[in-house]
C-alpha cells in the first residue's frame, strides 16, 4: 500500500506542475496567475474538488505521444463560492498553450453536464491558444460539443466566462453564448481572426489589443460585459456577479437579511435640474434608491445612454435599466436597445425583478440609426420587456416621450407598478417639437412667430408636461415624491415577491434578432 500511495503522490505532484516551472514563470511574468491559483482564488477555502486530474490526451501524431501532461491543459471541478455550489473549468496555458484537445473538451463537457443536471452555475476561466493544432477535427468537434452544451444550459443555469488570456477563432463562440463575459485588461484578447489574417485580407494593421482587447470589447463592440484590471479583480467580479444570481432558473434570487429603518432619501429631491434640457447622472438616482454600495454596473462603458446593472433593494436582488441623460440626452439607439434587451432577458430568465428608470426623449434620429436597423433593434427592447414575467417596476423621473414611453416598461406592456415623480413629462414629444407641428399655421401667421411659438409651447407643456394625465388613466399608479422613492420601491418589490405570470403556450417567441 505504501508504494501505491507514493505513486499517487507522485502523480498528483506532476499534475500540479502543469506544463512545468519555466512555463509557469512565463505566465507570472505576463502578470497572469496560473490556472490553479485562479481556481483557488475563486473558490471558498478548501472547497474545491478536482475532477479528471489524471486525464491525458490520446494523440500520437507529431511526437505528441511523448508529451503527456496530467490534466491535459484544463483544471475542472466543483466547489463553493460564498457557500454556494459552482462548477468551474480553468484552462492551463502552461500545457500546450491551454489549447483544446478532444480530451480537454471531454473534461469541460463532463462538468457542464454536471452543472446542468445539478442546477448550479458554470464558470469558465479561459486562457487558450484555441484548437489543439495537432488534433485537427477531433479538437474542432470538442469545441462544438461545448457550444452545444452552452446552448442547452442557457436560461437554466448562470454561465459566466472569464477571458484571462488568448481566446481566438471559433473558440470565442462559447463565451459569446454564456450570460456574461469578463475580460482582463492588457493580458486577454478575443477575436475571430487575428491581426495577421486581418492584415492579409484587408491590409489593415492593428494590434491584438486594439483588435480584441478588453478596452475594445467593453467600449466598442460590447462583447465583454465587465473589464477587469487584473486576474484578481476579474475573479472578484465573478464572485460579485454570482452574489446577485440564483443557482438556476427555478430558484428565486438570494435575499440578504435587511432591517428596515428610515428609508427616506432626501438626496433624491434635488437631482432633477430646473432646466429640462440639462443632464444629470441617472446613477445618482440609482444610488438614492438601492441599498448603499450595492449597484454593480454591467456594460459600464458601452452604449452609455442606457445604464444596466444589478443592485439590492432591502436585501433583494434587482436588475436595473435606466436611461442616462448624460449621454445622447438619454435617447434610445441601436446599441442601447441591444444592451437593454439582453440585460432584461438575462434578468427574466433568472427570476431577477426589474426596476426601470425612465428619462427618454425618444429614439435617436438619423440615417446612421435607420440604416443600422433601429427598427429591429429598438424592437428587441420592446420585445424583451413585453415577454418578461418577473416583477417589473418603473419610475419616470422626467421625460417619457413617444414610442420610447411605451418601450421603457410602460404599464401597457406588462409593468406591474408604475411610479412617476412630479417632474415627469409624458407626451408624444417635447413641447417645442409638438407646437411646431400642431400650431404650424398659427405660428406662421403670427406677427412675431418666435413669441407665438413660446406661447404655444407653454400651452402644450401645461397640458402634457406632467404625469397627471397618465395618472388619471391609471397608466401611472402613483405620483410620488423623490425622497419617498426608496420606500415605495421596497414595498412594491415586497408586494410582487410571489408574482406568477405565464406566457401563452408556445415553443419560443421569435424576438427580432
Ligand atoms: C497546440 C499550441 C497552440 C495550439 C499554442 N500552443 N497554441 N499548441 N495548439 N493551438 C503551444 C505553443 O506551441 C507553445 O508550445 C505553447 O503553446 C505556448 O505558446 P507560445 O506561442 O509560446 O505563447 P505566446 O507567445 O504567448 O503566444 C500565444 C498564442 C500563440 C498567440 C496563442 O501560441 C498562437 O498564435 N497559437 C496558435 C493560435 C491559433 O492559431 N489557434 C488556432 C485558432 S483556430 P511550446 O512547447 O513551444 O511551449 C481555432 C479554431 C476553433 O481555435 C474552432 C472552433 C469551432
Amino acid at each position: 500500500m505504501k508504494d501505491k500511495l507514493k505513486v499517487l503522490d507522485k502523480k498528483i505532484q506532476e499534475a500540479h506542475l502543469g506544463g512545468g516551472a519555466d512555463r509557469l514563470e512565463k505566465q507570472h511574468a505576463k502578470g497572469k496567475l496560473s490556472a490553479r491559483e485562479r481556481v483557488q482564488l475563486l473558490m471558498d477555502q478548501n472547497s474545491f474538488e478536482e475532477i479528471g486530474m489524471m486525464v491525458t490526451h490520446r494523440t500520437k501524431d507529431f511526437g505528441m505521444g511523448k508529451q503527456i501532461f496530467y490534466g491535459d491543459g484544463v483544471i475542472t471541478g466543483y466547489g463553493t463560492v460564498h457557500g454556494r455550489l459552482v462548477y468551474v473549468f480553468a484552462q492551463d496555458f502552461t500545457v500546450f498553450g491551454g489549447s483544446l484537445s478532444e480530451t480537454h473538451a471531454e473534461k469541460i463537457c463532463k462538468i457542464m453536464d454536471l452543472a446542468l443536471q445539478n442546477g448550479a452555475p458554470l464558470i469558465g476561466l479561459n486562457d487558450s491558444g484555441g484548437a489543439r493544432i495537432q488534433e485537427g477535427v477531433r479538437s474542432l468537434g470538442g469545441y462544438a460539443d461545448i457550444f452545444y452544451r452552452n446552448v442547452k444550459a442557457s436560461g437554466v443555469i448562470p454561465q459566466i466566462s472569464a477571458i484571462m488570456g488568448p481566446c481566438a477563432g471559433g473558440a470565442v463562440y462559447s463565451p459569446a453564448m454564456t450570460d456574461f463575459t469578463i475580460m482582463v485588461e492588457n493580458t486577454s484578447y478575443m477575436f475571430v481572426t487575428g491581426p495577421n489574417v486581418v492584415k492579409t485580407v484587408t491590409n489593415e494593421v492593428v494590434s491584438a489589443e486594439e483588435l480584441g482587447g478588453a478596452s475594445t470589447h467593453s467600449t466598442k463592440s460590447g462583447v465583454t460585459h465587465i473589464s477587469s484590471m487584473n486576474d484578481v479583480d476579474c475573479i472578484n467580479n465573478i464572485k460579485q456577479l454570482l452574489s446577485y444570481m440564483p443557482q438556476n432558473f427555478k430558484e428565486k434570487t438570494a435575499k440578504l437579511a435587511y432591517d428596515l429603518g428610515d428609508e427616506t432619501r432626501n438626496a433624491l429631491k434635488d437631482i432633477i435640474p430646473e432646466n429640462a434640457n440639462q443632464p444629470y447622472d441617472m446613477r445618482d438616482v440609482v444610488d438614492g434608491i438601492v441599498d448603499e454600495g450595492s449597484f454593480f454596473e454591467i456594460h459600464e462603458n458601452y452604449a452609455e445612454n442606457i445604464i444596466v446593472g444589478f443592485a439590492r433593494i432591502a436585501g433583494r436582488s434587482v436588475g436595473i435599466v435606466g436611461n442616462q441623460p448624460m449621454a445622447l440626452a438619454g435617447c434610445l439607439d441601436v446599441d442601447s436597445s441591444k444592451k437593454g434587451a439582453r440585460f432584461v432577458r438575462t434578468c427574466d430568465c433568472f427570476n431577477i425583478p426589474l426596476m426601470v428608470l425612465v428619462d427618454v426623449p425618444g429614439f435617436l434620429p438619423g440615417t446612421n440609426q435607420e440604416w443600422n436597423g433601429i427598427i429591429t433593434n429598438g424592437a428587441k427592447l420592446l420585445f424583451a420587456f413585453s415577454e418578461a414575467t418577473v416583477p417589473r417596476v418603473t419610475l419616470i423621473t422626467r421625460k417619457a416621450y413617444g414610442g420610447a414611453y411605451d418601450v421603457m416598461n410602460s404599464k401597457h406592456i406588462g409593468a406591474d407598478m408604475n411610479f412617476a415623480w412630479p417632474s415627469a413629462e409624458i407626451a408624444v414629444m417635447g413641447a417645442k417639437g409638438a407646437s411646431e407641428i400642431i400650431f404650424r399655421k398659427e405660428i406662421k401667421a403670427a406677427k412675431d412667430p418666435a413669441k407665438k411659438l413660446l406661447e404655444k409651447e407653454k400651452e402644450y407643456a401645461s397640458k402634457f408636461a406632467h404625469p397627471y394625465r397618465a395618472a388619471e388613466r391609471g397608466f401611472v399608479d402613483e405620483v410620488i415624491l423623490p425622497e419617498n422613492t426608496r420606500v415605495k420601491m421596497i414595498k412594491a418589490f415586497a408586494m410582487l415577491e410571489n408574482k406568477v405570470a405565464h406566457l401563452p403556450d408556445k415553443k419560443h417567441g421569435n424576438i427580432p434578432l
